[in-house]
């Protein structure tokens, strides 16, 4: 029996088959250190990692591709923006909602360079209000971070307010587009996003190890790792010209090209449809989850200003053990405990009982996966109620 995968939020799987063919394609032909030398092959593969640049940039509505960096990953990326902007005596505005790729940074700054921390709490639709930002805002604010959409709940919150107030108040604003881009329109420009963190393995349909950042032409982040770059050479300082102040090495070209496949498949698709065919399905998984007695849901009332992301638990249930159930016997991937995102849950009160079950639909799910999921959670919840 094939594996149902609901478990699209942590990674999308499987990919375009255009990804995997380009991918393997591309790095048989062109798999040599772009920008490096002056060789044919060396120009065409830096070709594809400018022509990406580009792709990217244009995704997310940049006006300079050059903005447009690589790193590994969206954690990578949030380290690179956070490290390079905030120094002792800043002050940090985060909320409840995010992901430990910005928690754990900034805890680390916080601890280690008297960087000062606020987090602003969820409302009990999981939303998080802009005017509560703003009441924090202090004069040495220096950086909001803010998760676009929760990786835990699936609601998106509202950036583009957030951003307004930020420009406004001379603060920068940094987004974890990791659930959100791929998914739902980023507009840069529109939603005054200062610095805009994304990884490629999710939405984006790209494979695991490459993401990268948008970084406004007026923004500076001070480079906190340094190395080749394969551009003047002579100099001992790591250069501050974008992309190279914030790229390091070599970089993860199959993964490059692979997320130049995964866009493109995107934009032939079309955001919009994707959504239209995630939610619809969303929709059924949240009305069938509701109408079994001993299910609760986290923050599902509306799904207006939801992604594809699906939190629920079994009453009387840990929620590892309802994963594992839907494993063995549903063979249904799923994610269960605190996906990385302990407040949500410390909030939520789910922390003191192991978290919850997420089910992350994704463009490849089915309505059969949906009707396969809500008639294994019955049957789990039926089991509980007779123990
Ligand atoms: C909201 C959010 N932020 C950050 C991350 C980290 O992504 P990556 O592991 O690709 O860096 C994730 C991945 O689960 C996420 O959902």
């Amino acid at each position: 029996m094939d594996i149902i995968y609901l478990d699209n939020a942590a990674t999308s799987f499987p990919k375009p088959e255009e990804t995997y063919v380009f991918m393997d394609q591309f790095y048989r032909t062109h798999g040599v250190n772009p920008g490096r030398s002056g060789f044919d092959l060396c120009m065409e593969t830096g070709q594809l990692v400018d022509e990406t640049r580009a792709l990217l940039a244009r995704f997310f509505n940049g006006t300079d591709p050059n903005r447009l960096v690589f790193g590994y990953n969206s954690t990578d990326t949030l380290n690179l923006a956070l490290f390079g902007l905030l120094g002792p005596g800043d002050h940090a505005i985060t909320t409840t909602i995010e992901h430990n790729a910005i928690l754990r940074p900034l805890h680390h700054l916080a601890t280690h360079s008297s960087v000062a921390v606020d987090h602003v709490p969820f409302d009990g639709r999981g939303f998080v209000d802009p005017a509560e930002i703003e009441r924090r805002i202090r004069p040495n604010t220096k950086v909001v971070a803010v998760n676009h959409a929760s990786n835990v709940i699936g609601t998106v919150q509202p950036v583009g307010e957030i951003g307004r107030i930020c420009r406004e108040r001379g603060v920068l604003l940094v987004v974890d587009a990791s659930q959100t881009a791929g998914k739902i329109p980023i507009d840069v420009q529109a939603m005054h996003i200062d610095v805009l963190c994304f990884t490629g393995h999710k939405s984006l349909m790209g494979p695991m190890g490459i993401g990268g950042m948008y970084v406004q032409p007026h923004v500076e982040i001070r480079h906190t790792r340094a190395g080749g770059t394969g551009v003047r050479s002579i100099q001992r300082a790591h250069l501050d010209e974008y992309p190279w102040r914030m790229e390091y090495g070599t970089p993860n070209v199959p993964g490059i090209a692979g997320l130049n496949a995964g866009v493109k498949w995107l934009e032939r698709r079309g955001l919009g449809q994707i959504e239209a065919h995630e939610m619809r399905l969303t929709r059924m998984l949240v009305d069938g989850l509701r109408a079994i007695p001993g299910i609760t849901l986290y923050c599902q009332d509306d799904l207006a200003g939801h992604i594809a992301v699906v939190l629920f638990n079994v009453d009387g249930l840990e929620a590892g053990d309802a994963g594992t159930i839907l494993d063995m016997d549903h063979n249904i991937a799923c994610r269960t405990g605190l996906h990385c995102a302990p407040m949500v849950h410390e909030q939520l009160g789910t922390a003191a009982i192991h978290g919850g079950v997420r089910f992350g639909v994704g463009p490849f799910n089915t309505e059969a996966h949906i009707e396969a999921a809500i008639a294994g959670v019955r049957d789990i919840a039926a089991m509980r109620a007779k123990a």
